[in-house]
């Protein structure tokens, strides 16, 4: 049995086999992963300790007894007393020290990849820790996790469980990117700082919609500020839908300027501490990273892994969609929504998206007070129910898609009424957040409804082929009537194994059915939850101005095909430019089409035309950063480009976001074939493109072109083709 275990095809699942392996006295395991990797060497007494680790980490030579090298995973009561662990158990008869051995290491080769374990076995106790590793040599990105077992004569409890924890030596310039603002609609803000000494902790809370507060990403520079092309820089992602944490412990030498860095990574502990059973095996988040020279290469890693294993159907081309939520709220019925059908159709997008607000019967969901959990299409909005709402998209040649929540109840609803005991709570009353409490998915039949939802929405709206997955609150009592007393501290991670289990079944059974993933806005943009999804909805800011850098932000860790962007009137912008940022990602609108006048059509129909055109570019492209608005002085401008695998076109989106603080930059656009001579087009989607002429890639690289933005919050799009 294990505690849940990574449920993704495919992805970590815990390893139940006791092979036995005989470990070698100064055993040396080196982990290849793609351009960069590690090395780990037993002590004699069988101690395991970090020999090397970066880009030649793999190849590290043992130059001395591996007793003098930092602890591979450091444990309480382990070698070093003045550093926090990555493990902290107390054992079933009360001692709280942890001592681990190698006990054997496993090779299993996956093709040109491997999986390896490494086993150990505590020095007293019988617990086992497995360091797993699963190599992407193609991507160059590592995936890395922990499992724990044992045998003790009782439970254990686990207060800190890493996944990972390697040893660092930094330049007194070192840096480290975060990403986490005030919460929502303030996801993915950028914040690099040096590290100075002390343990600096960056994590998530609120168990279901973490990632509003902080994304589970994290750089660090070890030598120094890097750009795109040049300087060590690694990337960690926790893939973990629930809270997760960074801890990066500094210490000075004695001495000298560089300094020791431990980097932890995994998931949250804080009121998390798992009671673990015997015969039970505990397994901890994956954490994907990689050691990149450049933060360009470091994107093309995360962006390759993602295409790989995270996101669904990555080849697939992501519709133009429309979604009513900013032009309608919950007021609308059949004939608004039939009409703003009509309009996107004929606007020339492939998708109209029903977003809240649409079901409920006994308790309507007029507002977001009542009806959640009662997925009942409400007839005085909708007397037809959803089936006149597909057809009427299917007769304008669209698909039909819809928002769905099927982890939220309100109160005032008839499935509350019917369950007041399906609720996460603890002995106290629960508190409402948006007016809803969330569902218990360690309730068996909590999960079965939860699946059930969808099953019953797509059977009612037959023809429907997308959802919008919303979760929209935090936990705020955590606990679980599916766990006793002493397990209460167990739902934090049994949530997340729960939650991925009802995410699973709803894509096995529904194959083609694309799904966004949103909660409240960025709330869950892990790539652990992301497995079961088509895109996600990046924020709710969708201020353009603030989304170029949120989006600039997340492209790091994603495709921009799994980054929905509409085209809203929030910020109050000017539409071309509003538009020019939403065709930097998954393209769509949430503008109300009817209340457009003639000239703002037409800005949206170039925008339409202009995503047909460049939409496989910036889809399935190589992303290439050109002008930063998070780097440097000047952040009031932004460019980045999209190449083709081939190079044989790419379109580079320039944006000047506020009033210039200095000279229009040069842009160099970097990626392209210095030897082919590209024709360049730009549009400010307002009338018809400017033909550039000719230029080759070469001078394309060495700034041929002007920057052509020329007022705040104004865009220039650069469409470049090779001739023939
Ligand atoms: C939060 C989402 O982020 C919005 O896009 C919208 O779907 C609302 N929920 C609906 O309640």
């Amino acid at each position: 049995m294990t505690t849940g275990g990574s449920v993704g095809e495919d992805w970590p699942v815990a390893s139940t086999d006791p092979t036995p392996t005989t470990p070698q006295p100064g055993e040396v395991v080196r982990i290849d992963a793609g351009g960069w990797g590690w090395t780990w060497a037993a002590d004699t007494r069988g101690r395991l300790h970090q020999v090397g680790l970066g880009l030649d980490g793999a190849g590290a030579p043992v130059e001395v007894d591996p007793i003098w090298y930092p602890d591979a995973h450091p444990t309480w009561g382990g070698p070093d007393p003045f550093r926090p662990p990555a493990l902290r158990i107390t054992h079933a008869e009360g001692t709280t020290t942890t001592r681990l051995r190698l006990d054997g290491v496993e090779r299993q080769p996956l093709g040109d990849d491997e999986l390896v374990t490494v086993r150990t076995v505590d020095e007293v106790f019988a617990l086992r820790v497995a360091f797993r590793t699963r190599t992407h040599r193609d991507s160059g990105v590592l995936e890395q996790w922990v499992e724990i077992d044992h045998d003790e004569d009782g439970p254990v409890t686990l207060w800190d469980y890493d996944s990972i924890a390697p040893a660092l030596l930094i330049g007194p310039d070192a840096r480290m990117t975060q990403f986490g603002g005030a919460g929502w609609a303030d996801e993915w803000a950028w914040t690099t700082e040096r590290l100075t000494p002390g343990t600096k902790v960056l994590d998530s809370l609120g168990g279901i919609q973490p990632h509003l507060q902080r994304s589970p990403m994290l750089l660090v520079e070890p030598n120094g500020p890097v750009d795109e092309a040049s300087g060590d820089v690694i990337g960690c992602s926790i893939a973990w839908g629930g809270n997760t944490r960074f801890a990066l412990d500094v210490r000075p030498r004695a001495n000298d300027e560089a300094r020791d860095l431990r980097l932890r990574a995994g998931a949250n502990p804080l009121g998390a501490h798992y009671v673990l059973d015997p015969g039970t095996i505990f397994v901890t988040p994956t954490v994907a990273w990689t050691w990149s020279t450049g933060r360009g290469e470091l994107s093309d890693r995360f962006h390759r892994w993602t295409r790989a294993r995270v996101l669904r159907d990555p080849d697939r081309t992501r519709p133009i969609v429309v979604n009513n939520w900013e032009s309608t709220f919950f007021a609308f019925d059949e004939q608004r929504i039939v009409g703003l059908i009509d309009r996107s159709a004929s606007l020339g997008a492939d998708l109209f998206l029903l977003d809240d607000g649409w079901f409920g019967t006994s308790s309507p969901r007029d507002d977001d007070t009542a009806g959640l959990g009662d997925w009942e299409p409400d007839r005085r909005k909708l007397p037809g129910g959803l089936p006149t709402l597909v057809d009427a998209a299917a007769d304008r040649g669209i698909r039909f898609g819809i928002w769905v929540e099927p982890e939220m109840v309100n109160p005032d609803s008839d499935l509350f009424r019917a369950h007041p005991d399906w609720v996460v709570r603890d002995r106290r009353e629960p508190r409402e957040h948006r007016n809803q409490l969330a569902l218990d998915p360690l309730i068996d039949e909590v999960r079965d409804f939860e699946v059930g939802v969808v099953d019953r929405v797509l059977g009612a709206a037959a023809g429907t082929s997308y959802i919008k997955w919303d979760a929209n609150r935090p936990v705020t009592d955590p606990g679980s009537s599916a766990l006793p007393a002493d397990r209460q501290s167990n739902a934090w991670v049994d949530w997340v194994h729960a939650t991925w289990e009802v995410m699973q079944r709803v894509a096995d059974g529904h194959p083609d059915i694309e799904l966004m993933l949103c909660a409240s806005g960025g709330g869950r943009t892990d790539h652990g939850t992301l497995r079961w999804f088509h895109e996600f909805w990046t924020s709710d800011n969708t201020d353009p101005v603030t989304r170029v850098r949120m989006q600039w932000a997340c492209g790091h860790w994603f495709p921009a095909s799994a980054m929905a962007a509409h085209v809203t009137a929030w910020g109050g912008r000017p539409l071309p430019f509003a538009c020019a940022v939403a065709l930097s990602g998954r393209f769509g609108f949430d503008l109300d089409l009817d209340a457009l006048d003639d000239e703002s059509l037409a800005i949206c129909r170039q925008a339409v035309t202009t995503a047909r055109r460049t939409q496989d570019l910036v889809q399935h492209g190589r992303l290439v950063r050109l002008v930063s608005p998070v780097d440097g002085p000047d952040r009031s401008r932004a460019a980045l480009g999209f190449v083709a695998p081939g190079r044989e076109r790419a379109v580079v989106f320039c944006y000047q976001l506020d009033d210039p603080v200095s000279p229009p930059p040069v842009l160099r656009i970097t990626g392209l074939d210095p030897a082919a001579d590209y024709r360049v087009q730009t549009t400010d989607l307002q009338g018809a493109p400017d033909d550039l002429g000719i230029l080759s890639g070469a001078d394309l690289a060495g700034g041929a072109l002007p920057w052509r933005p020329d007022r705040r919050t104004s865009a220039s799009i650069l469409e470049l083709t090779t001739p023939g």
